[in-house]
């Protein structure tokens, strides 16, 4: 018999080679390569059905389809107003963070609206999923469930049942009968999902699949996965804690910056409508090293804690953690503070935090992280009705930030009284009467200010 064809296949990006390397030349990742059998190249197909035409681009017509609403409002504004019919979604995240329990919440609400839902399950029996859901309370005569990982089978079952929504859970957990790598092997899944892919497209079904992800945190598979599909979420937070946040990453029918956030309980998961409460009931008062940063999270401002604390480090290099945070950008402003605002942290380890399991990459944040590490430095609390807002450049300077009337308000909202914030923002400002705006300059009239102890 004539040996199977094989080839090395590198199972992060993707990359084909005739034999085993142990380092991938191109995404540079070790022993990542693992051997597949060579599919023969048929020639040229004929090609089928209809030629297709080049048409004026005014003359198309673009009526937005409507969209699905979730029933989950979280979800519908991460998606950009509800699932677009036809869209294939992606969802990662760690095991057992919750995309399995997500989705089947999702699938019960839209099959309230008799929506014909299928959820394929890969990885639970049917006895499991439905003991979740019974513990969800999602029992509903349009949602339909299967355990089948056989690409083929499954889309039989979607011509029969034509639903409205798919689930699939998980992409990894899927092949196709002609494709001979195991389940999970880069082929499979790409393949996979580029059929269900032109399945939804065709027939106008939305698809959600859910990615497992690597050690790295990234969707496991080929990253043109990610290309592939209409929109890339990661459910992330921490499996000890029950704060969960949906974060899309890409979004072909609305904006990436949006979050959701929602809370793990008994009964599933759900929404939090007042995420900046929910961030700030744990805050302790009158301690120093704390300061509160109204945040913006794509449209929607976040009121987030910073904490810092600054003690005498005892070995020749001071420790420096951050947690939340840019460790490159903090790293900056200790030297902003120590070459501008005259504060000794060479000797000092310094650790800042985000409260609450968040991670933030704001600019807006950079005045409210100087002024806790100087807080804690110098062992003088804040006010604790005061608020913070401004990009610092490298000269200690306060930089204007985008949309600061929608941070106040919401500052303002919360009770908060006090608010520091650049100059060049303060002149464009809506008066507020509920909360008093101080223009500072540069960070070292910042600190005088909020470190004035009374
Ligand atoms: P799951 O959805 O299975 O995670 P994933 O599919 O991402 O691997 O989530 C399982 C976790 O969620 C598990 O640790 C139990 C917890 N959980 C709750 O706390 N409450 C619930 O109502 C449910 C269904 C799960
Ligand atoms: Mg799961």
């Amino acid at each position: 018999m004539a040996k199977a064809k094989t080839k090395f296949v590198c199972q992060q990006c993707g990359y084909e080679s005739p034999g085993w390397l142990g380092r991938c030349p191109d995404c540079k990742g070790w022993n990542t390569l693992t051997e597949e059998i060579k599919i023969e190249k048929r020639g040229r197909l004929p090609v089928e059905g209809p030629l297709t035409e080049p048409q004026p681009i005014s003359e198309i017509s673009a009526e937005e389809a409507e969209r699905l609403p979730t029933g989950l409002g979280e979800l519908d504004r991460i998606l950009g107003g509800g699932i677009v019919p036809g869209s294939v979604i992606l969802i990662g995240g760690d095991p057992g963070i919750g995309k399995s329990t997500l989705l089947l919440q999702v699938s019960y609400q839209l099959s309230l609206k008799e929506h014909p839902v299928l959820y394929v399950s890969g990885e639970e029996s049917a006895g499991q999923t439905r003991l979740r859901a019974r513990r969800l309370g999602a029992s509903s005569s349009q949602l339909f469930l299967v355990c089948e990982i056989n690409l083929e089978v499954i889309e039989n079952h979607i011509s029969k049942l034509s639903p409205k929504v798919v689930v699939v859970d998980s992409i990894q957990t899927v092949y196709r009968s002609d494709i001979p790598s195991a389940p999970g092997s880069i082929s499979q899944v790409r393949e996979s999902a580029s059929s269900l892919i032109h399945l939804a497209k065709r027939e106008g079904i939305s698809i959600f699949l859910v990615g497992h992800v690597t050690k790295e945190g990234a969707i496991a598979g080929p990253r043109v996965l990610e290309h592939m599909v209409d929109t890339v979420l990661y459910f992330e937070g921490e499996v000890q804690t029950n704060l969960r946040i949906l974060r899309a990453v890409k979004n072909r029918f609305g904006s990436t910056n949006e979050i959701g956030i929602f809370e793990m309980g008994e009964e599933g998961l759900k929404e939090v409508a007042n995420p900046s409460e929910l961030f700030l009931a744990e805050r302790p008062l009158n301690v120093s090293g704390s300061m509160v940063v109204p945040c913006l999270e794509g449209s929607r401002p976040l009121l987030v804690e910073l904490q810092a604390l600054v003690s005498p480090g005892s070995f020749s290099m001071p420790r420096r953690l951050v947690s939340g945070v840019d460790y490159n950008r903090a790293c900056l402003l200790f030297a902003i503070l120590e070459k501008r605002g005259g504060l000794r942290l060479q000797n000092q380890d310094i650790f800042v935090s985000l409260a609450g399991g968040l991670s933030l990459r704001e600019p807006a944040l950079d005045l409210g992280m100087a002024i806790a590490v100087a807080s804690s430095f110098r062992d003088i609390s804040t006010p604790p009705k005061m608020v913070s807002i401004g990009e610092v450049g490298l000269a200690g300077e306060v930089r204007a930030v985008s949309r600061p009337s929608l941070r106040i308000g919401e500052a303002a909202r919360l009770g908060f009284t006090e608010c520091l914030i650049g100059r060049s923002n303060l002149r464009a400002l809506k008066q507020n009467n509920n909360i008093k705006c101080i223009g500072v300059g540069t960070v070292a009239e910042a600190l005088d200010i909020a470190l004035s102890s009374p």
